[in-house]
């Protein structure tokens, strides 16, 4: 088939399910957890589904907030196997999956289940011309990363409200890859009660206290600018994921006072609200100084040195998770349709971070998150097909 039969129309992509989750959508609804979906058991606290198909993947965006539960699973496809089958079939088992119709679920409630795959530098390079996803990340400062635990040729994102779905999915996406696959390593992250940060959006706390996913492309223009990827059509509606698992020195920041830890990331620790003043969702004001001439957004305040006008890069779509174990810390995940928006941003961040004396970086991948599919275009087709 040509390239451009492939190309997704946004109705040929609606499914049943993907067009009653569009519907809720257009309306401009968040999903609500205490309103059961048209496909969801009447239970008041049932989360609400999340279409599996559609131009995009879900769990990047969606669900909003996202769910509380998150297991990563990096693997290494076998030398001499084909991408596009797999896919296909992951893709298919993700679809039967989020449907509740697979027997591995063994009867447990999807819920808000949703699977992301990527697929990692190596494997888009396969896939022929210089494409997004194709470059390794760099090495930066303060890692500490075994050889298993950086890179990979497949990620599989597996999030959900119930925290016993991840582990039973990747136990059946696994089954399905059988050896076709070798797992490299898997991290399971949580996330913790959501806190509202204006405009109709939360987002938690991480485990340093803080409120954490304020700034990013939450609008569907910024997510059209910063997030998704326009083309070519082979990578269009997909997007570039970052996960970069790191360590925190928890003992050394509670240490310090409150004023100082809001100095490290600056920002409030209560409410989120810059320290140059404003609202939670007000940008911070880097000019802004005291009476004695000081900043009062510090010079090595996080939110001065990641903040995308001083880098110069787009918005990235942050959506980390909080882990524990093996070490207390924070599995970073982050989106952007350009990797510059991360290398630069980390870049920038290495030189004088206050926040970076905290971390040590112990996993370290980048994915192209595949365009979404849906029955007709089976995951990965445009890519490997
Ligand atoms: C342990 C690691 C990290 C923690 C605990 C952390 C936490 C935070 C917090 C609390 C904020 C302020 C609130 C918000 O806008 O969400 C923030 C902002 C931000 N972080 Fe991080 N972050 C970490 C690592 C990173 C990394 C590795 C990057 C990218 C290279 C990054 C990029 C950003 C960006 C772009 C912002 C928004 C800055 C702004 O415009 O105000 N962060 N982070």
């Amino acid at each position: 088939m040509h390239r451009a039969d492939h190309r997704p129309s946004r109705r040929t992509f609606l499914d049943v399910t993907g067009a009653l989750v569009a519907a809720g959508l257009t309306a401009g609804c968040t999903p609500d957890p205490a309103r059961p979906g048209p496909h969801a058991p009447s239970a008041a606290a049932t989360p609400v589904p999340v279409a599996a198909t559609g131009r995009h993947q879900a769990g990047v965006t969606l669900p909003q907030p996202a769910q509380r539960n998150l297991l990563a699973v990096v693997a290494d496809l076998g030398a001499a196997v084909a991408p596009g089958p797999l896919l296909a079939e992951l893709g298919q088992a993700i679809r039967t999956l989020v449907a509740g119709a697979d027997p591995r679920l063994l009867g447990l409630p999807p819920g808000d289940l949703t699977v992301t795959v990527g697929v990692g530098p190596r494997l888009v390079r396969t896939a022929g011309a210089p494409l997004p996803g194709a470059v390794d990340l760099p090495r930066f400062s303060r890692e500490r990363i075994a050889p298993r635990a950086r890179g990979g040729d497949l990620l599989i994102q597996i999030c959900a409200s119930d925290a016993l779905l991840p582990p039973v999915v990747a136990a059946a996406l696994l089954d399905q890859a059988g050896d076709r696959i070798r797992e490299r390593w898997r991290q399971s992250a949580h996330r913790g009660a959501n806190v509202p940060v204006g405009n109709g959006l939360s987002a938690p706390r991480n485990p340093l206290g803080f409120i954490d996913g304020i700034v990013g492309p939450h609008t569907t223009a910024e997510q059209r600018r910063d997030l998704w990827l326009a083309g070519p059509p082979a990578v269009a509606g997909g997007t570039l994921a970052v996960l970069r698992r790191m360590e925190l020195d928890l003992p050394r920041f509670a240490a310090l006072s409150v004023a100082e830890q809001e100095a490290v990331f600056g920002r409030h620790r209560a409410s989120g609200v810059p320290l140059s003043g404003g609202t939670v969702a007000s940008g911070p004001e880097l000019g802004a100084k005291t009476p004695d001439g000081r900043y009062l957004v510090p010079v090595d305040a996080h939110v001065r040195r990641a903040n995308p006008a001083v880098v110069g890069v787009g918005l990235m779509l942050r959506r980390s998770y909080s882990t524990d174990g093996p070490a207390p810390g924070l599995l970073f995940i982050g989106f952007q349709n350009d990797l510059r928006t991360f290398t630069a941003t980390l870049t920038h961040m290495d030189a004088s971070d206050a926040l970076l004396r905290f971390t040590t970086t112990t996993a370290s991948a980048t994915f192209l998150i595949l365009p979404g599919f849906d029955r007709q275009h089976p995951l990965g087709s445009t890519l490997f097909g």
